[in-house]
């Protein structure tokens, strides 16, 4: 569960170029609640990723994890409970690396290492199972280099890297924002699965209005720093496409 209260988050502070990217945000994400979160370029979506990542630290406010407050956690300490998937499939991993010696560094680090050292041929055929589930093809390239592949193969291949060692939170910016519609459904569906099965508590922000409506069990609109509209399970499952364009209309 992730808890954020009273969050404020001012760049820039008492400069000219001051911004309030966080205006007093409160939000409660439930364990296995799977919350969208759409709204216009700069309304603060990233930003609020980034804090409960770690990768910033609020200016007010309170950020809890699992009953633990995480306000001033840095963000290699909060890996342990969180994945995140970013916008450009090059992030996240090595492109000189084969395929097989990116999950082994994924897998090291958040230390799960009983999984990697010493047991080389059970780790590979735990990695080119879960390759298998994607039915891409890519179980039988694991010593291929990251690099040489496409950018869809690479998102998805990054999506099971990040969960490898069982996170409880997984944070999706934009994953599909770089793929054609093939490879976006496959990301979106194969997250989905991974939500469901992990009974992972995720976030995934998105531009596109009709994943905003496939997926999720939740959703909540972004504005100027402020959450302007959260709608619960029911009210997001009878959501039309029309309803979101209007949103933006
Ligand atoms: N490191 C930073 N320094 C200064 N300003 C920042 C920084 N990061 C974000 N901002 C500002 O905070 C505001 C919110 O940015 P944020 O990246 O959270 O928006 P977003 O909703 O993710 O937008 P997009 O849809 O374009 O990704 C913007 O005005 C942005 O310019
Ligand atoms: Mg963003």
């Amino acid at each position: 569960m992730i808890v954020l209260n009273n969050i404020q988050k001012i760049f820039n502070k008492g400069e000219a170029n001051q911004v309030t990217a966080l205006n007093n945000v409160s939000l409660t994400v439930q364990k296995g609640e799977y919350l969208v979160i759409v709204g216009s370029n700069g309304s603060g979506k990233t930003t609020l990723l980034n804090v409960i990542s770690g990768a910033e630290f609020c200016t007010t406010g309170k950020v809890v994890i699992d009953e633990t407050d995480a306000t001033r956690l840095p963000e290699y300490k909060r890996s342990q409970w969180i994945a995140r998937v970013f916008q450009n499939p090059l992030s996240g991993t090595a492109p000189d690396l084969s395929i097989i010696d990116n999950f082994r560094l994924a897998a090291l680090r958040t230390g799960k290492r009983k999984l990697v050292i010493g047991v080389n041929d059970a780790f590979k055929k735990l990695v080119r199972d879960k390759i298998a589930t994607l039915g891409m093809g890519l179980e039988n390239k694991v010593e291929q280099n990251m690099g040489t592949l496409s950018g869809g193969q690479r998102q998805a291949l990054t999506l099971l890297m990040s969960v490898m060692d069982n996170p409880q939170i997984l944070l999706l910016d934009e994953p599909t924002a770089a793929l054609d519609p093939r490879s976006a459904k496959l990301i979106l569906e194969t997250a989905d699965a991974l939500i469901k099965q992990y009974q992972l508590t995720a976030i995934l922000i998105t531009h596109n209005l009709k994943e905003a409506q496939q997926y999720g069990s939740r959703i909540i609109q972004m504005s100027e720093g402020s959450i302007t509209k959260d709608f619960s399970t029911e009210k997001k499952a009878n959501l039309q496409l029309q309803d979101l364009v209007e949103w933006f209309g």
